[in-house]
């Protein structure tokens, strides 16, 4: 075999490889160095090399473990983009309980607290460490000889759920610690807070919003469900982060004092919230509570409070526990980020997808620092699970979301009016519906003006057709003149039209045309997310592009055969096959087609329901319907070729039962998965286009 040449040139004096395999040598190299960029990228914040050189090193070390399975490893950095899907998880007991904090609501009950363990130390001197109360959920890390084993999730206590594949996704957690540092025990707990970074939340709800997804009410629930889902390529897709507060041996804490084990944490490698310090007394660490309850917001991630852990673990012994939390230790929680106030409206809004959302509109107030006088309230259910009615009291609360929400009403007068959504669209008036299984009422009309303002700022949207220049305020203009009555008429603007709106300016005019005009050489994968099909994000919008190969197919493709692409199931196959049978939108297609468009883009899968020519295929697994010689054959027929091994060529992988870790590099490398009757849909697809081909 011949060996691409390396293409970096870091050497780290650490590393000490014990094979004599020269192919061997290279992969623990290369893992080694990888994971220590890891770290510097994710842990540290401080990267030494560039993405590129870093993702030259991933595939390298990519290509020597496909040609090379004897040498899997699950500690590998390779194993960070997930493929595992489980069907459930396995209850695990903890290996010492994971109790929780006792709160204090208030300085007071802190000072309480405090006195508590003063009486009980008898006067001995003590002090704190004062940490942040991280809004996340709790995850126990086990090692062995230095490498992850199990990670479990807190559930009750005794018990939690393992997430071990999902964990392995979340790149501030080690894999493998460094053994010379590791060496001390030969098994170590590490206890922390896995949470979704806030910018990774906004931007989550915003993909979820634009695919008509129920949002998630705050990045806690976020992190949960990111962390808890059986396809651990969904837990790599979400930037997921975990921070260490516990180093545990035996069940109890490493080394003597807190602050210490702090420190050990970071040495091996874990990222342990900078934002801690060792407090003499009472006094300090109020100081410290205040000032991170006024600092919360700069952080970019949620806080609830203040952690106080007593520092010495001697001490900690001796004041012990309660059947519930330790008595060396509280959480300062901060006042909620509430107020309350009068619901005045609600209004209903209509969004690109002709998704009609309800909006308080409340009696304006004050939420730490923050004048709120709008709250979503998502879709009717929510109403109806508020039993909300205009004139109603309620709680307003600023969470994670930066638009706050309305958590309970308080009190209900006597005159309140009750709200119903409205069975005609709020803006064009035509009938709105909401579909079977569906929360949400849509205006079906393409042309709704509302429809069109969302559709226009969607299509012109940075990452999807980028129409530099074209913001909402013009959006406004072009639709309210008439000027625009589909995305289409963007193409048909003169010069002379934009000259003539308000505002609009010669040098701004010609730079809007020039960035329309750009756009027709925008990738046909922009241009399918830029359509505005219900459940089709940017992401589908890709699987479909590279899947299809271009705008011709999907438009043909049936049900089943949107299906065959990955992650696409029978609700975004309805909806997008619905797009495509409703008359506006075909003339939208074509209208845009005629613009000089991009219709067609690299295929890296099989046209719908065309030969497989050209795909490069590996088999995995027991096939219940064929042999693997037969498989072959009837592929080769088709047109496709089949290989032994996984490589950046292999366009699909067919997953029969057992599938093995073939799957995991087919995900590491991108390509298609296919089950066994997606094959044999695409082999009848394929089957039936030559008898048609025939019969003409
Ligand atoms: S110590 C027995 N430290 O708060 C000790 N917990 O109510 C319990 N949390 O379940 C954990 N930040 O999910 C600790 N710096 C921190 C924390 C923290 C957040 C969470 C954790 C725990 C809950 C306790």
């Amino acid at each position: 075999m011949t060996r691409a040449p390396l293409s970096y040139d870091y050497r780290d004096p650490m590393r000490k490889p014990d094979s004599t395999d020269p192919i061997l040598r290279e992969i623990e190299l290369l893992r080694a160095d990888l994971r220590r960029h890891e770290h510097l990228y994710y842990v540290l914040d401080h990267p030494e090399i560039s993405d590129a050189a870093y993702d030259g090193m991933l595939r390298r070390l990519q290509e020597l473990e496909t040609a090379h399975p004897e040498y899997d490893s699950v500690d590998s950095p390779t194993q960070r983009v997930g493929g595992a899907v489980r069907e459930g998880f396995v209850k695990v007991r903890h290996s010492s309980p994971m109790l929780s904090l006792d709160n204090a609501l208030n300085e007071q009950e802190l000072a309480e607290f405090d006195g508590r363990v003063r009486e009980l130390l008898a006067g001995e001197p003590y002090s704190y460490v004062a940490e942040l109360k991280l809004d996340g959920l709790s995850l126990a890390a086990q090692y062995a000889d230095g490498r992850l084993k199990l990670a479990v999730t807190r559930g009750d206590g005794l018990e939690g759920e393992d997430v071990t594949a999902n964990a392995r996704t979340i790149r501030t957690l080690p894999l493998q610690v460094d053994p010379a540092l590791a060496s001390a025990w030969p098994a170590f707990e590490v206890r922390g807070e896995v949470l979704m970074p806030r910018p990774e939340f906004e931007r989550l709800n915003a993909q979820r919003a634009a695919e008509g997804l129920p949002l998630y009410a705050n990045p806690r629930n976020s992190a949960a469900g990111s962390l808890r889902v059986l396809d651990t390529a969904l837990t790599a897709s979400r930037k997921l982060e975990f921070q260490a507060y516990f180093l545990l041996v035996n069940g109890q804490p490493a080394l003597p004092t807190h602050w210490e084990n702090l420190e050990r944490l970071r040495a091996l490698g874990f990222k342990v919230n900078p934002n801690v310090k060792r407090v003499a007394g009472l006094d300090e660490l109020l100081a410290w509570c205040r000032m991170w309850g006024e600092r919360r917001e700069t952080l970019p991630y949620e806080i609830d409070g203040v952690v106080a852990k007593v520092d010495s673990i001697e001490q900690q012994r001796r004041l012990g526990w309660t059947a519930r939390s330790p008595r060396w230790a509280i959480a300062f929680k901060f006042t909620a980020r509430q107020a309350q106030t009068v619901l005045e409206n609600i209004e209903v809004q209509v969004g690109r997808t002709g998704v009609l959302t309800p909006v308080a509109r409340l009696r304006p107030v004050v939420v730490s620092g923050v004048t709120v006088s709008n709250a979503t309230l998502h879709n009717e259910d929510e109403i109806a699970r508020l039993d909300l009615a205009i004139g109603d009291t309620v709680v307003v609360e600023r969470s994670g979301d930066v638009i706050p929400k309305i958590v309970e009403v308080c009190h209900r007068p006597a005159d309140r009016k009750a709200f119903r959504m409205p069975d005609t669209c709020p803006v064009c008036g035509s009938t709105v519906v909401r579909a079977e299984g569906e929360v949400a009422r849509r205006c079906l009309n393409s042309s709704c003006p509302a429809r069109l303002k969302e559709s226009l700022s969607h299509f012109a949207a940075r990452s999807v057709m980028d129409i530099d220049g074209l913001g909402d305020a013009l959006v406004d203009q072009l639709v309210d003149t008439g000027l625009v009555k589909s995305i289409a008429d963007l193409y048909q603007l003169r010069l002379e039209q934009l000259l003539n709106l308000e505002r609009m300016g010669e040098k701004s005019a010609s730079k809007i045309m020039a960035s329309i005009d750009a756009t027709r050489q925008r990738p046909v994968e922009r241009l399918i997310a830029g359509l505005g099909i219900p459940f089709v994000g940017q992401r589908t919008a890709q699987i479909l592009g590279r899947t299809f190969g271009g705008i011709d197919a999907i438009m043909q493709a049936g049900e089943e055969t949107l299906q065959s692409a990955e992650e696409v199931g029978p609700k975004v196959a309805q909806s997008i096959r619905g797009f495509f049978l409703e008359p506006h939108n075909r003339e939208l297609v074509e209208k845009l087609r005629a613009a000089g468009l991009q219709f067609q883009g690299e295929v890296r899968a099989a046209p719908a329901g065309g030969g497989l020519a050209g795909l490069i295929f590996v088999l995995t697994g027991t096939l219940a319907s064929m042999s693997r010689e037969q498989a072959k054959a009837h592929i080769a027929a088709a047109g496709g070729k089949v290989t032994g091994s996984v490589s950046k060529r292999t366009s699909v992988v067919v997953a029969g039962a057992d599938a093995g870790s073939k799957l995991d590099k087919a995900r590491a490398f991108g390509s298609e998965i296919w089950t066994e009757a997606q094959l044999l849909a695409r082999l009848g697809g394929a089957r039936d286009e030559r008898s048609g081909e025939e019969a003409e």
